[in-house]
């Protein structure tokens, strides 16, 4: 009866993302009464069983679980004896029904305490798992079934407060309430608050497995379970624990299994075992765990799983970790594990899984783990490995999974030895410094079949030819290479029906006799080649696609209509190539998936294709960039419906339009660029007061045709922009959900990309920080007076107001925005002196007044000393040491020395910004400076920032 009797947990499936090992238990105690004389069965006990039958629905979809058949439906009146029916358990002598089992028997329906089951009081074993009790509550009336040692409701659908009447069951050594949660959602149904776990437990003193996996909880785990001697199996996952973990428990005598994973807030670590432990399963990971690893850990030799990722350990891995023979699932990613993988782990012959990856992790990758051959999954990636990829990884003929993204590996690596393992099916090489060598010959034995490859930044030169063979490929990662070619005429030609590969550079086809020997990728999903030298036209991809990301590129042509056809497409990007021609105007009612969609400096014209237009369509895009181009006419007014789109940016294009007061009520609007078009006129207040672009981050209104006084209705409309909380350095980036990132490492958004405008030169923003905020309505002909409330945007972080035609005081009220830190107000109209209280502003590192009519002494104070001439010059009236002017005695009376040198070249003055932003950053953290700083290594060492950059994505959350 006792759990050794049952099969505690099975290890199903090999499902090395999202969680880690995730192992599906299930739980058989049911002896096998086949072989017995049947006793007879009571009359009331076999109508309370048909009754209770008759109380629910049989719908197959009520069980998940893959060998779910409805037991009950062979129970019938005829068949009088209950005792032979399916699931049913009789005592041999009495001929009372004490056992039911109906695990996976596609019940579905409510229950409650009027149900005939509570009649069947000599019942000791009742398992209803995996049926579908539609959100009823645990009833109550399970404490009338005194008896029970074994009680099983996981995973059916029983929601709200677990009962306090199952604390009268006391004879309880078996309780699994686990997994009552939505499995699309992760809602948990029940929770266990009053009675709290502490209370509940307190009567199980037999309790030999609880689990209580998705229970909402709630509390600290009770240190009262470590008197729990006889308990084998303790499953607390997910279940918003907190607290410190109770040492004790780990030393418990009979403990076989500890599950206590995703419990974020719950602290702990892992004590000395000073005697052997029965321990074969130990999850951990996903919480906040801490400390190092005690070299006791070998007293834990029945250990078969180790789990402990994503928590705080950190120094090394122990090398008695090696001794334990029989691991066969060692997870440790995600924590700060420095040192070699130590050499102990030739030991572990048994070893199917090694997860190691995002830690700092040193040394070369051993060759003797070739000679773990049953090894399925190597998960190595973001390390500090270095030295080469030890050819012997060869022999690993059950290797699935390889993962070595993100190292400081090197040297030659011959591809082909990869070819030929006939498991491996997931490759990541993404971020080392390898250069990849493809042997051209026996390209045909090829056995292995990828589904997913990631080469990016391998110092690629041409498309490999065995590319050419791999029909399975759902993930092409080959960004940041020098891939570079044309695509030869002739391929153009073919017709469009069968232009299902992708047919790009020359040198992909190298290989090849004719065509039909390349098979096509027709699953292909994501498909990255950003970052090279490609050239000719676009690559049509097959209509699986969903990503597709050829920017930063030379490609040339028009885009295909057929991209219109690809309904799964949610991540479109051409940014940064040559292409031209009008945007086929299909694009605006395919896709509803399209949730970003960059164009970017491209030669793109015509008119802006109406997205969005149709209701439903492309109602999931969340960016468009259509910057540099040449797009004419108006923004469609149809962009009105697309609800989720956080980014706009059309800047730098031909457009003529007015200001687009209609896309204010879109909810979710945070960056709105409309920089050098042709906008014109004034922007009218609103008809209504209603609070528009209330999300609004950023807004570049900058070098248009704006006139009149902007209206300060929208200024008080952005809240955003009063209050941004920062919590550490995060980009402002649209967010998808795409179930594919969590499985790739790949990014489940889109860091917002942007160009700013100083002073007519461009710069590039390779990422937003999702704190910057930014108003910029300079170079317009803008008239007024500053208004006042800007001073209410206190989380502003820049302000661009030059090169209109503003008259009037300088507000005071800017003095208020503590957080700025550039300050642009120059060639303008202003009058009056500079209002002392922008001697508060603590963080402006740029501060431009000049060309005005400012008059008086220069505040002076705080970073105000720090400010030069070219701050102020070409105001007359202004006087202070940062001018070297010494004001009279009336601070209006007119200078008595020239004005300050007129001509100070403006790209040289960007130059200085430019760098002062850098430097600015680089020292106090800033984020315009990062911003900026982003740049400059973008310019300077690509590969650099693409690195930083993607291993930001890396390690995310
Ligand atoms: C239980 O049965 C009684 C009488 O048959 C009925 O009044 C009551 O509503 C039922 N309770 C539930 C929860 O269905
Ligand atoms: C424990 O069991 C006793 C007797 O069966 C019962 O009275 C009590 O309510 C139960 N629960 C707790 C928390 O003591
Ligand atoms: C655990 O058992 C010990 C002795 O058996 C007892 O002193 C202690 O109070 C118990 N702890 C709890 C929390 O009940
Ligand atoms: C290791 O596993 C084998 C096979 O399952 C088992 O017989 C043996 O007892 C295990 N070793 C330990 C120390 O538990």
């Amino acid at each position: 009866m006792g759990l050794s009797l049952c099969s505690v947990a099975v290890l199903r499936g090999l499902v090395l993302k999202l969680l880690l090992f995730r192992i599906a238990v299930f739980t058989t105690c049911f002896a096998s009464n086949a072989h017995a004389v049947q006793p007879f069965c009571h009359d009331d006990e076999s109508s309370a069983l048909l009754q209770f039958k008759e109380s629910f629905v049989i719908a197959h979809a009520a069980s998940r679980s893959e060998g779910a058949y409805p037991k009950v439906l062979q129970w019938n009146s005829e068949t009088r004896n209950c005792c032979s029916w399916d699931g049913v358990e009789c005592d041999q002598q009495t001929g009372n029904v004490i056992g039911l089992d109906l695990t996976s028997s596609c019940l579905f329906g409510p229950i409650n305490s009027n149900s005939t089951l509570f009649i069947l009081h000599h019942i000791r074993r009742l398992s209803l798992a995996d049926n579908n009790f539609n959100y009823s509550q645990i009833p109550a009336a399970i404490a009338q079934l005194s008896g029970l040692t074994y009680l099983n409701l996981s995973g059916s659908y029983f929601y709200g407060q677990v009962p306090f009447e199952i604390s009268n069951l006391h004879m309880l050594t078996y309780l699994d309430l686990s997994n009552n949660y939505d499995p699309y959602t992760s809602e948990k149904f029940l929770q266990l608050k009053n009675p709290s776990l502490k209370t509940l437990v307190l009567n199980f003193t037999r309790l030999e497995v609880l689990y209580f996996s998705y229970i909402n909880i709630s509390s600290e785990v009770p240190s009262l379970l470590s008197n729990f001697t006889s308990l084998r199996g303790l499953s607390l996952e997910n279940c918003e624990l907190h607290g410190d973990f109770p040492t004790k428990l780990l030393h418990l005598p009979n403990l076989q299994v500890l599950f206590v994973e995703s419990n974020k807030n719950l602290s702990g670590h892992i004590p000395e075992f000073h005697e052997r432990s029965p321990l074969v399963e130990l999850r951990l990971s996903n919480t906040g765990f801490s400390g190092r690893l005690p070299s006791s850990i070998d007293k834990l030799e029945s250990l078969k799983l180790l789990d402990i990722g994503r928590c705080n350990f950190s120094g090394a891995i122990p090398y008695s970790l090696g001794k334990l023979a029989n691991l066969t699932k060692l997870g440790l990613k995600e924590n700060n594990f420095i040192g070699h993988i130590p050499s102990s782990f030739h030991n572990l012959t048994q070893l199917e899984i090694l997860i190691l990856d995002h830690n700092k992790i040193t040394g070369s990758i051993p060759s003797w783990l070739g000679n773990l051959t049953k090894i399925e999954g190597l998960e190595l990636s973001f390390n500090k490995l270095e030295g080469p990829i030890p050819q012997s990884l060869s022999k690993l003929m059950n290797l699935k999974y390889l993962y070595l993204t993100g190292n400081h590996l090197s040297g030659f690596l011959e591809f082909d030895m990869f070819l030929n393992m006939k498991s491996l099916t997931h490759l990541q090489l993404n971020w080392n410094n390898l250069s990849l060598v493809f042997e051209k010959t026996n390209i045909n034995a090829t056995r292995s079949k990828f589904k997913l490859l990631g080469l990016s930044l391998c110092n690629l030169i041409e498309f490999p030819i065995f590319l050419g063979y791999q029909n399975e490929l759902e993930w092409l990662n080959l960004a940041g290479n020098k891939l570079y070619g044309q695509i030869p005429k002739r391929m153009l030609n073919t017709s469009v029906d069968t232009l299902m590969v992708l047919y790009i550079g020359g040198n992909f086809l190298t290989g090849f006799n004719q065509e039909s020997t390349v098979l096509p990728w027709v699953n292909l999903r994501i498909f990255d080649v950003q970052y090279n030298m490609l050239q000719g036209p676009l690559p049509i991809p097959p209509p699986s696609i969903q990503l597709f990301d050829v920017s930063n590129n030379k490609l040339n042509g028009e885009v295909s209509h057929l991209f219109c056809n690809m309904s799964s497409l949610y991540h479109f990007s051409l940014s940064n190539n040559n292409l031209s021609g009008m945007v086929p105007h299909c694009l605006g009612n395919s896709s509803t998936s399209l949730s970003a969609l960059s164009l970017g400096n491209n030669s793109f014209h015509g008119v802006i294709p109406q997205i969005c237009g149709n209701s439903g369509s492309a109602s999931s895009l969340r960016l468009i960039d259509l910057s540099h181009n040449k797009f004419q006419g108006q923004l469609p007014r149809s962009w009105s419906n697309c609800m989720m789109l956080e980014v706009i940016v059309v800047s730098n294009n031909q457009l003529v339009d007015t200001f687009p007061s209609w896309l204010g009520s879109l909810p979710e609007l945070k960056l709105l660029a409309l920089h050098r078009n042709g906008f014109y006129g004034v922007i009218e207040r609103p008809k209504m007061d209603v609070v528009l672009f209330a999300q609004l981050h950023v807004i570049d209104l900058s070098s248009n045709n704006f006139t009149g006084v902007f209206p300060s209705h929208y200024i008080a409309s952005w809240n955003a922009m009063k209050s941004i909380e920062s919590n550490g350095l995060k980009y402002m980036r649209a967010k998808w959900n795409a179930s594919l990132s969590t499985a790739y490492y790949f990014s489940d958004s889109e860091i917002y990309k942007m160009t700013v405008t100083s002073k007519g030169v461009d710069t590039s923003y390779q990422g937003i920080p999702d704190i910057f905020t930014f108003v910029d309505l300079s170079d317009n002909k803008f008239e007024g007076d500053i208004s006042d409330l800007f001073g209410k945007l206190k989380a502003l972080r820049s302000l661009n107001l030059s090169n209109n035609m503003l008259t009037g005081r300088i507000p005071s009220s800017l003095g208020n925005l503590t957080y700025l830190e550039s300050l642009d107000l120059s060639r303008n109209k202003l009058s009056g002196q500079i209002p002392q209280q922008l001697t508060q502003l603590g963080f402006v590192e740029v501060f431009n007044v000049s060309h005005n009519n400012l008059v008086g002494l220069i505040p002076q104070g705080n970073q105000f000393n720090s400010f030069d001439a070219s701050s102020f010059e070409g105001n007359p009236g202004l006087c202070g040491d940062q001018l070297l002017k010494k004001c009279s005695t009336s601070s209006s009376s007119p200078s008595p020395f020239p004005t300050a040198e007129e001509d100070d070249g403006d790209s040289e003055s960007l130059v200085k910004l430019v760098w002062g932003f850098v430097l600015a950053g680089y020292i106090s953290g800033l984020v315009v400076g990062v911003a900026l700083a982003d740049i400059m290594i973008n310019r300077g060492a690509l590969n650099g920032w693409l690195r930083s950059y993607l291993t930001k994505m890396g390690k995310r959350n």
